[in-house]
């Protein structure tokens, strides 16, 4: 079997290769992208523009909403490019890029939000400590080591996957490369790079959701504490939007990947992706805006904000 004419491009067959409803899809998927930017890039203008909100929390708010920014931008705007121009290829490097990016996005979105249940566990259970802990050295430490652990996770994907040979078949059914399908689609021995995916994965989702298991544990242990129904209202709506994104995310997981799947597994791998991608990002400002009076009183303060700029 000499077939080894290596691949210069991938043909991404996007969601759907029904002609009738590409038209639908664009709609959908542009207008979720357009909502994942104005949604992402109002929290991030927010936040860096009112000083009252510069606090950790809200610092790592507003990397979580770069991260969703970053990561719904390296797949959507190709996908509605490709459906547009009716061209579906994409370079063999550009496809490597764009896998690279993709797994450090949604590697970032994992640990920040690891970071963010840390985050209210001190403030809830070590009030008194909160600003000697949560100090900006710190902080800034905790938005790095998920910058440098994504990109090391990214780098590991991508030096083991140029290492495969994509021989007889470049179409890859999937709406961006995505490192599942490209793995399935090579004709090299994929064993190492499987198992390397499924360690890799494993310890991404479960070093994080360790971290929120334990900081959650003990933030409902001590809201129970709390002898007043007001106080208990007060301390479960400060963290009430951000257990709303963990489960959101980790039942996307379970559901996607742990639930066993009916159909053609091709389906799971697109559905996952497209949770993990496009509707996560976009339903964390909505989560973080909509639940929280902070954030919507800053966000009405940008809004305001131009009418009274000097003209
Ligand atoms: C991310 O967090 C760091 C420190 O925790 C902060 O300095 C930085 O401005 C944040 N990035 C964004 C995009 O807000």
């Amino acid at each position: 079997q000499e077939n080894q004419t290596t691949i210069s491009e991938f043909i991404l067959l996007g969601l759907s290769n029904d002609a009738e409803q590409q038209n639908v899809l664009f709609v959908v998927f542009l207008g979720m992208y357009l909502v994942t930017m104005v949604g992402n890039g109002l929290i991030i203008l927010a936040i860096g523009l009112d000083s009252y909100l510069h606090t950790p929390m809200y610092l790592f708010l507003a990397n979580l909403s770069f991260a969703d920014i970053s990561s719904i931008s390296t797949s959507v705007p190709k996908m509605l490019i490709d459906i547009h121009t009716e061209s579906h290829s994409i370079s063999y490097e550009s496809c490597i890029k764009q896998m690279y990016f993709s797994t450090m996005f949604v590697v970032i979105d994992n640990f920040l939000l690891g970071v963010m249940a840390y985050d209210r566990f001190v403030a809830i259970c070590h009030p008194l400590n909160y600003t000697t802990i949560m100090q900006p050295k710190i902080c800034a430490l905790l938005t790095v080591i998920p910058w440098v652990l994504s990109n090391v996770v990214a780098l590991t994907h991508t030096l083991l996957l140029i290492q495969l040979i994509f021989c007889d078949s470049n179409i890859l059914p999937h709406f961006f490369c995505d490192l599942a399908p490209l793995l399935k689609l090579s004709c090299s021995d994929t064993v190492v790079n499987e198992f390397v995916l499924f360690v890799i994965g494993l310890s991404v989702i479960t070093f994080p959701f360790a971290l929120i298991l334990f900081s959650y544990i003990h933030i409902v242990s001590a809201v129970l504490r709390i002898s007043t129904t007001e106080g208990k209202w007060k301390a479960f709506s400060t963290c009430g939007s951000h257990l709303t994104v963990v489960l959101l995310f980790y039942g996307t997981i379970v559901g996607v990947y742990f639930l066993p799947s009916s159909t053609h597994p091709d389906d799971t791998d697109k559905i996952g992706a497209v949770l993990f991608t496009v509707v996560t990002p976009m339903m964390n400002p909505f989560i973080y805006s909509l639940r929280n009076k902070d954030m919507k009183c800053a966000l009405r303060k940008l809004i305001n904000r131009k009418r009274f700029l000097p003209s």
